[in-house]
C-alpha cells in the first residue's frame, strides 16, 4: 500500500513511501480507529459512567475536539513527512518557533507504546474467544457459566499471555512486512464486514425484548449522574477511539499524497467509528438488560454479553466465532497503527530497517504486556492510585496523555503554524477552514484545559 513513488506535487517526501490512493489512506486510518475502542472500551466506559450523559459528552467532544484535532495531525504529518518526533522538530523550527516541539512526538511514541502493551493482551482475549466460540463452549450456556468462563480464562495467567504474546507475534509480523498489501486488503474486507456483522447482531438484539431499555440508557442524559472524572473519561474515549493525540495519525498523514482532502478524509474516518461505536453499544445494552448483567461490569463487558446471547441462538456458536475473529482483525489493524511512531522514529532516528524496529519496539511492548497479564491474576490485588497496573496504564494513556498530546498538537497546528502553512494543507482558506482554525485555536486548548482542572479539582464549581 505504500508506494515507493513519491506524490507528485510534494516538496518533501516520507523516506517510507506513500500511500498508493486516497482510498489507502482513509482505509489505514479507518483500520486505526474502529477496534477494542470502539466494541469493547466504549460500551463498558459508557456502562461505568451511567450511560446517556456520558454518551452525549463523548459526542461532543468527538466533534468538536476529535475531528479538528485529527485533522491538525494529518495536516503536520504531511507537512513535516517524517516521524511524529522528527516533523515536530522540523516544523517547530521552520514556524519559527522551537525545535523542542519534538517532545510532542515522542510524548505520543510513548503512549503508543504503553497503549499497545494493555491493547495486545485485551486483543489475546478475542483470540480465545475465536476458539471458545468455535468449539461450542457457549452454545447454550447461562449467564453464570458464560462468566465463570470469563473468569476462569483471564484468571490463568499463562493462558493470557500465551494470547498476548500470539497476538504481538501477529503485530510484528505485519510491520515487519512493512504494511505492503497485507492491511490494506484486511482493512478494505474488516471494516464492511463488522458493519454488517454488528447489524446482524442489532437486528437480533432489537427482538430480545430489552432494547427500549438499552436504547434510554445510552441516549437518556442523566446529567446529575456526570462527574468531571465521567467527563474526563468521555473525552479520553474520544481520543482512543479515534486514535489521535499520539502522532499515529501523524505518521500516516506523512505518507499521504498531496492532493488528498484531509477534510474529507478526517470526515470520513470519524463518522465511520461513531457509527460502529453507537452500533456496539445499540447491540450490547440491551443484551445486558436482558440477561440481568451489570452496565457497569467493566472490561469483560462484551466478553460475557455476546457469547451469552449468541449461544441462545441457532448458529450461535457460527456468529460468535465470526464476531470475535471480526474483533480480532479490528484490533490487529489498530495495533499496526499503534506501533508506527515509535517503528518510524527508531527506522529513521537510528538506521534501522523496519524489520529491526519492529522486533525491538515489539519485543519490548510484549515485556511491558505482562504488567497488563498479570492484572487480572497474580497481581490482581496490587492496587495504587486508580487500581491495577492495567487501569494505571489506561488512565495514564487515555485520560491524561493523549488529551495532553491533542492540546499541543492544536495548539501548535492554530497558533504556532502561521495561517499559510495550514491554509495550503487544507486546500485554501474557505468556510471550513475558518471553522476549523476557530476550534484548533480556541475550542479545543480551552476545554482540554478545563476539563483537566475541572477533574483534579482545581476549578470551584459554580452552582
Ligand atoms: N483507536 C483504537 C481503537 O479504538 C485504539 C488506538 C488508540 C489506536 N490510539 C491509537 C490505534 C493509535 C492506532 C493508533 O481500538
Amino acid at each position: 500500500m505504500l508506494s515507493n513513488q513519491a506524490a507528485e506535487s510534494g516538496k518533501r517526501k516520507s523516506l517510507h513511501g506513500h500511500w498508493s490512493s486516497r482510498m489507502a489512506f482513509v482505509l489505514a486510518v479507518t483500520g486505526s480507529a474502529v477496534g477494542l475502542g470502539n466494541v469493547w472500551k466504549f460500551p463498558y466506559v459508557a456502562g461505568q459512567n451511567g450511560g446517556g450523559a456520558f454518551v452525549i459528552v463523548y459526542l461532543l467532544c468527538v466533534v468538536l475536539v476529535g475531528m479538528p484535532v485529527m485533522m491538525s495531525e494529518i495536516l503536520i504529518g504531511r507537512r513535516g513527512r517524517r516521524n511524529p518526533v522528527a516533523t515536530m522538530a522540523l516544523l517547530g523550527e521552520e514556524e519559527g518557533s522551537s525545535k523542542r516541539w519534538q517532545w510532542v512526538g515522542g510524548m505520543g511514541v510513548l503512549a503508543g507504546i504503553m497503549i499497545l502493551s494493555f491493547y495486545s493482551v485485551i486483543a489475546g482475549w478475542t483470540l480465545a474467544y475465536i476458539v471458545k466460540s468455535a468449539t461450542g463452549v457457549f452454545t447454550g450456556a447461562d449467564a453464570a457459566t458464560v462468566g465463570a468462563q470469563f473468569d476462569g480464562f483471564v484468571g490463568d495467567w499463562r493462558a493470557v499471555a500465551f494470547c498476548h504474546t500470539l497476538f504481538m507475534g501477529l503485530t510484528i509480523f505485519v510491520v515487519m512486512r512493512g504494511v505492503e498489501r497485507g492491511l490494506e486488503q484486511a482493512v478494505r474486507f474488516m471494516v464492511p464486514a463488522l458493519l454488517v456483522l454488528m447489524l446482524v447482531l442489532l437486528g437480533y438484539s432489537v427482538t430480545s425484548g430489552h432494547f427500549g431499555e438499552g436504547l434510554s440508557f445510552m441516549f437518556t442524559p442523566d446529567f446529575s449522574k456526570l462527574s468531571w472524572d465521567s467527563v474526563l473519561a468521555a473525552m479520553g474515549q474520544a481520543f482512543f477511539t479515534l486514535s489521535i493525540g499520539m502522532g499515529a495519525i501523524m505518521a500516516y498523514g506523512a505518507y499521504l499524497p498531496e492532493e488528498t482532502s484531509i477534510m474529507g478524509a478526517s470526515g470520513a474516518v470519524v463518522t465511520a467509528d461513531t457509527l460502529i461505536a453507537i452500533l456496539a453499544g445499540l447491540v450490547i445494552f440491551p443484551l445486558v438488560f436482558a440477561n440481568g448483567l451489570d452496565p457497569a461490569d467493566g472490561p469483560g463487558l462484551v466478553f460475557q454479553t455476546l457469547p451469552l446471547a449468541l449461544g441462545q441462538m441457532p448458529g450461535g456458536a457460527f456468529f460468535s466465532t465470526l464476531f470475535f475473529i471480526l474483533l480480532s482483525f479490528a484490533a490487529w489493524t489498530s495495533a499496526l497503527g499503534l506501533m508506527e511512531p515509535a517503528v518510524a522514529w527508531v527506522v529513521e532516528r537510528f538506521s534501522k530497517t523496519r524489520a529491526q524496529a519492529a522486533i525491538i519496539i515489539g519485543g519490548m511492548i510484549w515485556l511491558l504486556g505482562f504488567g497488563t497479564v498479570f492484572s487480572f491474576n497474580v497481581l490482581a490485588d496490587v492496587s495504587f492510585y486508580k487500581g491495577t497496573i492495567f487501569l494505571n496504564l489506561d488512565h495514564l494513556t487515555n485520560n491524561i496523555m493523549l488529551p495532553l498530546g491533542g492540546l499541543f498538537i492544536a495548539v501548535f497546528a492554530g497558533w504556532i503554524m502561521c495561517r499559510n502553512s495550514t491554509a495550503e494543507e487544507l486546500g485554501g482558506a474557505g468556510f471550513f477552514y475558518r471553522i476549523w482554525r476557530l476550534l484548533a485555536r480556541f475550542v479545543v486548548p480551552v476545554g482540554i484545559l478545563f476539563v483537566f482542572l475541572k477533574a483534579v479539582g482545581l476549578l470551584p464549581d459554580l452552582s
